[in-house]
């Protein structure tokens, strides 16, 4: 071969890597963002990236598109390698026409989905993109389409990770919204439908793109997002992070480390952390850090719905997700937003053989005209729904209260828990004393010469004839009682005798969950 031909080669390769050149670069670099190519190259383990698509090209002659050019067409798609697991990635580049996705654009990334579905390894898409390509019309919509699908039949097959690393607007948002977990970035990141001056048009509603659909906006009020980072290097790094706890497809299992913590570890101060004052609420995750593999807990979520906490731990080296009430926020009540948090990361686990634990401390489900007409019924249900479809090890354990609804919520033995613990101050009851007292011995309080001492003489006499564990554990519905210290062993050896556990439900096409 000649030696021009390699040349030619080279030089076409660089020119499209330059994207859409050095001024656009340094401006993207302005804005405080990394170009595609510095992104991937962050991600992935170093030289591990071997791209595909280079030389793709669009095929729009709109608006004097022919005579536009646009260097690997916006996007930069391959695989490459994240701790040696095979992953794949696409990162759309905002120095060419704004990173705006057009048909072949959409094609270069249907690829690689299409890739990593078969190869059962996960994908990592970077959004930075104005969205559908104006010039190409339909040709964009169907590209997003294509997109949506894939992101659809991949769901619970492989792990889906979008980060938002710059605009993302109307159907835009979809495809991360279809994938597992979404991660943004402080001031560069926007996810929206509508953007701030098509509301003013329409509402006359005045809102920043930031307060609308800024990172904290997604992470904390929406519960779109799962993760916020104030760099890109940082979202990096966490992504890292996250993957190291899944699996490459829903036919593996975890990756499995030497966390060379001691299984057989007591932790004395567990004998002490919750309150003697059943209102007296505690940190919840002081005990998950405790519990875990050298105190690390990878929280998901963590500005949305506080009230119930969920993550990542490691017993024994092996992963495990966590469902924990927060008694800090909100007493740790069920409502709306917690309970589509919980249900959502039930089934994340589920899908991708994460066996769960279930640290219980709920007074009820939150009371109240909004949660009512929001919907609470229904949303509290998928909590019932997501626990009974779940088939991988679950434990549960109940810390303190477990009352009326919220009970069986948080994952009871008959909502399919395969062991359940409970702490000898745990109250496992229909409801609260002071509101059991109130109702079922309302008459004799109102006709006692003392009603305030007969009231808490009644609220003590219920306390210790039901709202304990023994009653649950003398009907089997709690398997045992333990000392609070022996927590960690206790659960880590649970989750060993269940891991070869094997669950069959009837054939079907797919569920019907409540939405
Ligand atoms: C074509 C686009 C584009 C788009 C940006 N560009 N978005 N070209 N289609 N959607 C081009 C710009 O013309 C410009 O080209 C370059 O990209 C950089 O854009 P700037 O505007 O200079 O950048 P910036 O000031 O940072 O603003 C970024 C932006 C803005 C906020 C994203 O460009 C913007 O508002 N774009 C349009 C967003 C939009 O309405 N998209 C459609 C959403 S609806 P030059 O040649 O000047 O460098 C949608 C439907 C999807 O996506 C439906 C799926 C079902």
């Amino acid at each position: 071969m000649s030696i021009e031909k390699v040349e030619k080669l080279k030089a076409a390769k660089e020119k499209i890597r330059l994207g859409g050149g050095i001024d656009k670069i340094e401006k993207q670099h302005k804005s405080g963002k990394l170009t595609a190519r510095e992104r991937i190259n962050l991600l992935l383990d170093e030289g591990s990236f071997i791209e595909l698509d280079t030389f793709v090209e669009h095929r729009c002659t709109n608006f004097g598109m022919d005579k536009k050019k646009a260097p690997g067409e916006g996007v930069v798609t391959g695989y490459g390698t994240i701790d040696g697991r095979l992953v794949f990635v696409y990162a759309q580049d905002f120095t060419v026409i704004g990173g705006s996705l057009g048909e072949m654009h959409a094609a270069k990334i249907c690829k690689v989905q299409d890739m990593a579905l078969k190869m059962g390894a996960p994908i990592i898409g970077l959004n930075d993109s104005g969205g559908a390509r104006i010039q190409e019309g339909v040709d964009a919509l169907s590209g997003y389409g294509k997109i949506f699908y894939k992101n659809t039949i991949s769901s619970g097959v492989i792990p889906q990770i979008s980060v938002i690393m710059g605009p993302c607007a109307g159907g835009a948002v979809y495809s991360p919204a279809l994938t597992d977990f979404i991660f943004m970035i402080e001031n560069t990141s926007k996810m929206f439908i509508t953007g701030p001056q098509v509301i003013k048009t329409v509402t006359g509603e005045d809102v920043s793109a930031e307060k609308l659909g800024g990172a904290m906006t997604h992470n904390s009020i929406s519960g779109v997002a799962h993760f916020v980072d104030s760099t890109e290097e940082d979202a990096i790094n966490r992504i890292k992070k996250l993957l190291s706890f899944l699996p490459s497809n829903n036919l593996e299992d975890p990756p499995v480390f030497d966390t060379e913590d001691d299984m057989n570890r007591i932790d004395e101060i567990l004998n002490e952390i919750v309150p003697d004052n059943p209102n007296k609420p505690y940190d919840m995750k002081e005990i998950i850090k405790i519990i875990a593999d050298n105190g690390d807990f990878f929280e998901v979520q963590p500005y949305f719905a506080q009230n119930i906490i969920t993550g990542f731990i490691r017993l024994n080296g092996k992963s495990v997700g966590v469902i924990a009430n927060q008694p800090k926020v909100l007493a740790g009540c069920l409502d709306i937003n917690a309970s589509d948090k919980a249900s959502r990361f039930i089934r994340t686990c589920d899908a991708f053989n994460i066996p769960l634990l279930n640290l219980v401390d709920v007074p009820g489900f939150l009371p109240g005209t909004d949660q009512e007409y929001g919907g609470i019924i229904r949303h509290g249900a998928k909590m019932l729904y997501a626990y009974s479809e779940a088939t991988v090890p679950k434990v549960t354990l109940v810390i303190r209260k477990a009352y009326g609804g919220s009970y069986l919520a948080m994952c009871s033995k008959d909502m399919g828990a395969d062991l359940v613990f409970a702490w000898p101050n745990a109250e496992i009851a229909v409801m609260g004393p002071e509101g059991a007292a109130n109702i079922i011995f309302r008459k004799e309080i109102q006709n006692s010469e003392d009603p305030l001492a007969t009231r808490t003489e009644k609220i003590k006499e219920y306390r210790d004839t039901v709202a304990n564990p023994y009653v649950a554990a003398s009907r089997g519905f709690v398997d045992d009682v333990i000392e609070p210290m022996t927590t960690r062993q206790r659960v880590i050896s649970a989750f060993d005798m269940l891991s070869s556990k094997r669950e069959n439900r009837p054939a079907k096409k797919h569920g019907n969950i409540p939405l």
